[in-house]
């Protein structure tokens, strides 16, 4: 019989007997999966397991204060957190093609993770021989039975870790669906900010920002978005919309009139889209004063914006994200 009550007691049984008295690290990123896993880990093995979470700076308003406060709270979970905005920065500057933030993100992203690795590994302790991932079973039937494609790779070996360290990896969440994780997540105790979280890419704001990823522009964002995300909430539209980017047009002025004079500002573009796998989209019919007010309020509460537009176009032709 399936519960989620069977399958977390099967899950911590099979955890426990695995890890032994060793120990396991966890990479969260704010998502859903990666959170319900680690918590299950945790219910399983408690303090032999230390969660890495990098703050790379890319993520929108109250996230990082969720996995650092919320998330340890409801698991008590030992949670160490890597602030590298300035990094990821540095490492941005002066970039505006897509794919090269991803690369750069990427890249920036494992060198981090990979370095507080080595410092939890060179901690007094049992040997850390355990990585835990929060593969989904459809990410192990899109890869073939490998492990999904937006895992970290754990030998990598950028970080200074030694040349032979291969991590046996605990995948609690390989045999579940989202709505089932969710389930599973929601009876471990997790908040629903965290269970319920709609789909966000991991290089975060970063290919929100049509443009160069600034720290100005990055806080701009944020405030817009949100804007958007309570308004959304408030009208309890949070489950019709797969999700919403809000998109910053940093490389776009346009001319607005503003108190007592003409301005020079940036666009905003809403993007709520309706999906079932992200596979394919269509654009979300939002009530109208719905829009409004949320336009209203980013125009009159974000500085240097003077105009919001609301993306109409199906995926395909255009894709989910911007960049
Ligand atoms: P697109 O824009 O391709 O997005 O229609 C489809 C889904 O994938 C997410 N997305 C990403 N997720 N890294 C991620 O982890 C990425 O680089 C990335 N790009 C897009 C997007 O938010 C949507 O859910």
């Amino acid at each position: 019989d399936w519960t989620t009550g069977n399958v977390i007691e099967e899950q911590v049984a099979a955890i426990r007997e695995q890890v032994g008295d060793r120990r396991a690290i966890c990479g969260l990123s704010g998502g859903v999966d990666s959170a319900v896993a680690a918590a299950l880990v945790q219910k399983a093995i408690g303090s032999q397991l230390t969660c890495v979470y990098v703050d790379h700076g890319l993520m929108r308003k109250g996230e990082t204060e969720q996995v650092e406060k919320d998330f340890v709270a409801a698991t008590g979970v030992q949670l160490k957190v890597v602030d590298a905005s300035e990094r990821f920065l540095n490492a941005l500057a002066g970039v505006s093609d897509p794919e090269q933030k991803r690369k750069i993100i990427g890249r920036e992203f494992i060198r981090v993770f990979e370095q507080a690795q080595a410092e939890i590994i060179a901690d007094e302790g049992p040997a850390v021989e355990f990585l835990v991932q929060g593969t989904l079973y459809p990410d192990v039937v899109e890869s073939g039975g490998g492990t999904g494609a937006a895992n970290i790779k754990s030998h990598h070996n950028v970080g200074g870790l030694p040349e032979d360290l291969e991590f046996q990896l605990i995948e609690p969440l390989r045999q579940l669906f989202k709505d089932e994780v969710r389930m599973v997540g929601q009876e471990l105790g997790l908040p629903d900010e965290i269970v319920q979280r709609q789909p966000f890419p991991g290089p975060g704001l970063g290919i929100r920002i049509v443009g160069e990823v600034t720290k100005e522009r990055l806080d701009l964002l944020r405030e817009a978005d949100a804007i958007a995300r309570e308004e959304l909430t408030e009208a309890g539209l949070d489950r019709d919309i797969w999700q919403c980017p809000v998109v910053l047009l940093a490389d776009v002025r346009s001319v607005g009139v503003q108190g007592d004079g003409r301005t020079y500002g940036h666009p905003i573009v809403l993007r709520p889209v309706s999906s079932e796998d992200a596979m394919t989209a269509d654009w979300s019919r939002l009530p109208y004063d719905v829009l409004s007010k949320i336009s209203t309020r980013i125009t009159n509460e974000v500085k240097d914006v003077n105009r919001v537009v609301l993306d109409v176009t199906s995926k395909p032709p255009g894709t989910i994200e911007w960049e």
